[in-house]
């Protein structure tokens, strides 16, 4: 049942931090409309409804997302691609309607281009274990960057260790931005693939992926981006962007535990499976097998069906709202969230100021442990994440070992964020600091 949270909902008002008043800005969404779509953001949490600001690391789901995966186990269930039976029928067409859905979402040329996988992190493993290990050997360079999200990181580091392979990074400069001047210093090297994030998980930084995806290509190497941080929340065309693999998260867009690695045909051609067993065979004698085709080479086992007609679901929904819309609406509550933080003095906030950069607000407080500060938030019903994000790297760079983050999404608010620069008013009183 919706309730106002503590300082309401939709209502233009200042906010007075410790140092001065923050108009609260309109935004292109109705959020606290778009809110009511989600069950869990109408329940309360110790006596409130929740600001939930973690969204970078899993969205929420709306009404229509749990909708289609009650219906589908409902109406539809049985094992894809393996019966003959009707339900079964069923069961394979809502799959690979779902696959259509994710293909036109990120406007991949072809469906055989789109392989579900459970999350990002599964699908820059598979790049890793079957291209990186097939096509890369001593004396060649691996790239990846400073700002990455380990699991575009470490799997590098286990082709390096396993195939020879040199890896190196683009450094971060102290704006959190890619450090063009270590890219460059990169050219001469036998650069075979290059694996960065759209958008930092940890800084909010925006990198442009297409222009790193030429300089890729300009060298003969691939590009991966990691897209987990970007898909849900701005329009993603993996044509237009021109990488070669592309990896996103269902979890992270509405959707639940299910992901989807866009990679070209040509490349998934010359690639060896990285899972294998049932459904990705075409045939198997005890001398050997060969591969199904495309996609359900990289598929095996039964597929996960209504993980994938939830996701294909979320891709709907965020359609249907827009993307361009929910980029906006982003764009304007990070600016809000940015200039209220900065304003209460002992908060340092990483990453590149507002405008150009993603919903994500990383900061500490001084004097404080990051997570103290989400503990004291959690008091007063802000979710938000404390930790290193799973980029140890970035955080190093920045010289701390941990920092807060709020990250929002199309359901959050101006209110949220005033609940967020409330509750770290009251972390420093709380310490003191
Ligand atoms: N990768 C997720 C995050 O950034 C879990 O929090």
């Amino acid at each position: 049942m919706l309730r106002p949270g503590p300082l309401g909902f939709g209502l233009r008002r200042r906010v007075y931090t410790e140092r001065m008043a923050v108009e609260a800005p309109t935004t292109p969404l109705d959020a606290a409309r778009i809110k009511l779509d989600f069950p869990i953001l109408m329940r309360e949490v110790n006596g409130m409804l929740p600001a939930y600001l973690d969204s970078a690391a899993s969205s929420q789901k709306p009404r229509q997302v749990i909708d289609a995966i009650v219906d589908v186990y409902e109406t539809s269930y049985a094992a894809v691609h393996r019966a003959v039976y009707t339900l079964g029928e069923r069961a394979t067409e809502r799959y690979e309607a779902a696959r259509d859905t994710v293909t036109a979402f990120l406007n991949a040329a072809s469906r055989r281009e789109v392989i579900f996988v459970r999350n990002a992190t599964e699908g820059l493993n598979l790049v890793a274990y079957a291209y990186g290990l097939k096509f890369l050997g001593p004396g060649d360079v691996i790239v990846s960057t400073e700002m990455e999200h380990h699991s575009n990181l470490v799997p590098w580091q286990e082709v390096a260790r396993r195939t020879g392979a040199e890896l190196r990074y683009v450094r971060l400069t102290d704006r959190g931005e890619l450090d063009t001047e270590s890219l460059e210093e990169l050219a001469g090297a036998d650069v075979k693939l290059v694996a960065a994030t759209h958008v930092s998980n940890s800084l909010g930084t925006v990198n442009d992926v297409a222009a790193i995806a030429r300089w890729a290509h300009d060298h003969g190497a691939v590009m991966v981006c990691d897209g987990a941080q970007a898909a849900p929340h701005r329009v993603v065309d993996v044509q237009a962007l021109g990488c070669d693999f592309y990896a996103i998260s269902g979890h992270k867009m509405c959707g639940p535990g299910m992901g989807a690695l866009y990679g070209r045909a040509d490349l998934l051609e010359a690639m060896d499976p990285f899972l294998t067993g049932g459904g990705q065979i075409a045939k198997v004698t005890l001398e050997g097998t060969t591969w199904n085709e495309l996609p359900y080479k990289f598929e095996p086992g039964v597929p996960p069906l209504a993980e994938a007609v939830g996701f294909a679901a979320a891709a709907d929904y965020v359609t249907r709202i827009g993307l361009e819309a929910i980029h906006e609406h982003e764009q304007v509550l990070t600016a809000y969230g940015w200039e209220l933080l900065s304003a209460i003095p002992g908060v340092n906030l990483f990453g590149p100021p507002p405008p150009d950069r993603a919903g994500i607000l990383s900061f500490t407080v001084d004097g404080v442990h990051a997570h103290d500060v989400a503990q004291i938030l959690d008091a007063e019903g802000v979710c938000v994440r404390a930790g290193h994000h799973c980029t140890q790297p970035a955080m190093r760079h920045f010289d701390v070992v941990a920092t807060s983050r709020a990250s929002v999404y199309l359901y959050n608010t101006t209110d949220d964020l005033d609940r967020l620069a409330a509750g770290v008013d009251r972390v420093k009183r709380t310490f003191g600091v």
